[in-house]
């Protein structure tokens, strides 16, 4: 079986941070999506990946992966020219996919469980796809399935406005080759895309047969900035206590991670909380379910429930920062005097700078 991970697309519902980097490595507590994505398809004993890039971005996602070296896989790197749609990347992709069954896990997803009892699910039945769906509130913005009653899928529709399930698909599926004759027959989509929904609608169709299973666990789309924030606080969450870095008259509570080379003076530190090689906390409080990136500095502040980017700044702010996402190399500074006493909530993109 080999892996397929969508790696293109523009992101723009996450800009400001996708005007300078590509959705799929934007960090999660300190760690490229996409390297989770990785990891889950590698536990899944897959090690041949192809990955779908796009001129924009496939550059930075090629050096952020290597060659597959470091997870014991290999990668090949696959571009899509433009954005048609999933089941277009599928059909880019032709030539490494071969006849083999695939697993198809988009770049942005992330899940706590992985994907390997779904694989083996697979790999035990005889289906010629199986779909991981999960109930969600807003089902308008996804594809949405409709099961029968013995739980075979009936329906699937992307986006539909007036939904005929809450069951969306979550972004991970997995192919037996007769995808490919269903995606041949695809006509695009209203918003002009070839839908991997409509390919397995189009199985279906066809008298294929089709399986889902219920996600068990948290699943993350994370296509706006509060789902960055939502799926740090969910990775954090699961975080293990470990200190390495420099640490002088603080309190470190609970959860922390200090890689080495970070130090942490006169300072609260209250977790789950991860910060990073190079970063300096000093005279400053940090609370829960927040990210400080490598080299990012933190300076008689307050934050919490917030993500700092690699060499981010934080210093002297009148207000503690929460629910706040400070891009690479963004620099937020309090302007002095006044109380310390509201609330601020920033997104920053990179390289921006306020003061307050
Ligand atoms: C895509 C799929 C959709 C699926 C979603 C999961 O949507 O088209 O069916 O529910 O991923 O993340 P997109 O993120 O491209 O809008």
């Amino acid at each position: 079986m080999k892996g397929l991970i969508l790696s293109g697309g523009k992101g723009t519902r996450l800009r400001p941070f996708t005007f300078t980097r590509a959705k799929q490595l934007l960090p999660i507590a300190n760690k490229p999506n996409l390297y989770y994505v990785v990891e889950d398809i590698v536990s899944a004993g897959i090690d041949s990946i192809g990955v779908i890039v796009n001129p924009e971005t496939g550059g930075e996602i090629k050096a952020a992966l290597g060659d597959g070296s470091r997870w014991g896989a290999e990668f090949t790197f696959i571009p899509q020219q433009e954005p048609r749609g999933l089941a277009h990347a599928v059909k880019t992709a032709r030539r490494f996919l071969g006849d083999e069954p695939f697993v198809m896990y988009l770049g942005d997803n992330l899940l706590s469980g992985g994907i390997r009892e779904f694989v083996e699910d697979y790999r035990a039945g005889r289906c010629d796809a199986l779909i991981l769906l999960t109930p969600v509130d807003n089902p308008q913005q996804f594809g949405v399935a409709v099961l029968d009653e013995a739980g075979a899928v009936r329906r699937l529709v992307e986006k539909p406005t007036d939904p005929p399930s809450n069951l969306a698909l979550v972004g991970v599926y997995v192919f037996s080759p007769a995808v490919h004759e269903a995606i041949a027959t695809l006509a695009p989509s209203r918003r002009g895309e070839y839908e991997i929904t409509d390919a397995v609608q189009a199985m279906v169709d066809g008298g294929r047969r089709i399986e889902a299973r219920l996600v068990h666990g948290w699943w993350k789309d994370t296509g706006r900035t509060e789902d960055l924030l939502d799926a740090n606080r969910l990775v954090l969450s699961r975080l293990a206590r470990d200190i390495r870095g420099r640490v002088e008259t603080s309190d470190l509570v609970g959860e922390v991670v200090v890689e080495e080379g970070a130090s942490i003076l006169a300072s609260v530190v209250r977790g789950p909380v991860h910060i990073a090689a190079g970063a300096v906390v000093d005279r400053s409080y940090i609370g829960p379910y927040t990210s400080v990136g490598p080299n990012a500095r933190i300076v008689q502040s307050e934050v919490e429930y917030s993500i700092l980017f690699a060499d981010a700044e934080v210093r002297n702010l009148p207000h503690r920062l929460d629910s706040s996402v400070i891009g690479q190399g963004a620099v937020a500074r309090g302007a002095g005097g006044g109380l310390r006493k509201h609330v601020a909530r920033l997104v920053l993109g990179d390289i921006s700078h306020v003061e307050i």
